[in-house]
């Protein structure tokens, strides 16, 4: 197992030891992602391209005893906060803060089996916060897989990424798609998604040549917009899918854009033009994973950052330098195709890298990225994960 993982085993042990002053009972697991292709694609019913990290939350777990029989309390390493939340008496508001992400999987889950008995549980984690990384799914996801350990009940795998996708929109306000929820679920090793956010049908694509990495190159810097532009992105890609008389994103062809850009306005030409090339960009993306076409790869991942920097306008003068380091860096230096991932402004660019080179190319981005911003990035070389979940508590680590 991965080094990194076992050490935070390890961290979620002695965290809850020393929060509880016993040993804990239940261990899980759930990874962060990054999407390849296919960015502000999944909510709008196209094909994305993600796959699980080697990041992850864990929670540490044991059934209460005596009075707090019906309270869930929730400690994070991370935060050094506690939270302590009723199962009786679900908060239905929104908190502001990492309690949204939980209350709203225990009131989704307390819809479909019984929750009455309360639990103490340590997180910790590895997973950036705001860096586009899915560090809130992740925490999503932990929870529900904790609460099916905890309860025995099962949940299906889309149902529970669907109930983490719920809690998101309702308890934490983000109108977000399926993706991240469904990759920290469904995430397999050494494997990218290719999931049909429409259907939710999804196949698994390898990287074509295992002298291929993913290297995640942390900006460091988050734009408070992220949230709040989101939002705006699906109100105006919803107008313009309108005044092009289409149900469905997937029947807008370019020829159809083209032929109905007066209807539009400017910006929802650019929001139109992004979603309808990223759609196609996916699917040719697949093709060219399939053929170990690498050209057209890094082509394809190129046009993807110019459409999401200058259409979709969701980049950041620190993603679009990350970027262009990269592509100075090029194939001839072992870069095959770089691009920002995630929701945007601010958080991480993905490249695809050369096994070999790859450490040397993430000190060339820093040393670059760092003398041009005075900023520290924050890289990782990442390999593909497995999903969420339980996982064994060594006699060691309890
Ligand atoms: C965020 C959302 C996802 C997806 C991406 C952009 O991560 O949670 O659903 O829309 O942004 O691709």
């Amino acid at each position: 197992m991965c080094v990194v993982l076992k050490q935070l085993e390890k961290d979620a042990v002695k965290s809850f030891r020393s929060q509880f002053g016993i040993p804990p009972t239940h261990l899980v697991v759930a990874p962060g992602r990054v999407n390849l292709m296919g960015e502000h694609i999944d909510y709008h019913g196209g094909c994305v391209l993600p796959a699980a990290i080697a990041k992850y939350t864990l929670m540490a777990a044991r059934p209460a005893s005596g009075k707090r029989g019906d309270v869930a309390t929730f400690y994070t390493k991370n935060l050094n906060q506690t939270a302590h939340i009723s199962l009786s008496d679900i908060p239905k508001f929104r908190h502001g803060d990492w309690r949204n992400y939980i209350t709203g999987v225990l009131a989704g889950f307390s819809k479909t089996s019984v929750m009455n008995r309360g639990f103490d549980a340590a997180i910790v984690s590895n997973i950036p916060i705001g860096a586009g990384l899915s560090s809130s799914a992740a925490l999503e996801v932990a929870t529900a897989t904790l609460l099916e350990s905890l309860t025995g009940f099962q949940l299906k795998p889309l149902d529970k990424a669907l109930l983490c996708q719920q809690a998101e929109h309702q308890f934490a306000g983000v109108p977000c798609g399926i993706m991240d929820q469904f990759t920290c679920i469904y995430g397999q090793e050494n494997r990218l998604i290719f999931l049909d956010c429409h259907s939710q049908d999804h196949t698994y694509v390898p990287l074509p040549d295992a002298e291929l990495q993913l290297l995640v190159m942390n900006s460091m810097v988050q734009h408070e917009l992220a949230s709040s532009e989101y939002a705006i992105r699906k109100k105006e890609c919803a107008a313009a899918l309108t005044k092009l008389n289409a149900i469905s994103w997937r029947d807008v062809s370019q020829e159809h854009l083209q032929a109905n850009r007066t209807r539009l306005s400017e910006s929802e030409m650019r929001r139109a033009r992004h979603v309808v090339s990223e759609i196609e960009r996916t699917q040719k993306m697949v093709n060219a994973l399939q053929a170990g076409d690498l050209e057209m790869i890094a082509r394809l991942m190129h046009a993807s950052h110019i459409s999401l920097r200058d259409d979709f306008q969701v980049s950041c003068k620190e993603l679009d330098l990350l970027v262009d380091i990269a592509e100075e860096i090029s194939p001839v230096g072992g870069i095959f195709g770089s691009r920002m991932t995630g929701g945007g402004f601010g958080g991480c660019t993905v490249s695809l890298v050369q096994r070999e080179n790859a450490e040397k190319i993430m000190g060339q981005i820093s040393s670059r990225y760092q003398a041009q911003t005075r900023i520290q990035p924050d890289g990782f070389i990442t390999p593909l994960t497995a999903g969420a979940r339980m996982l064994p508590l060594s006699p060691v680590s309890s």
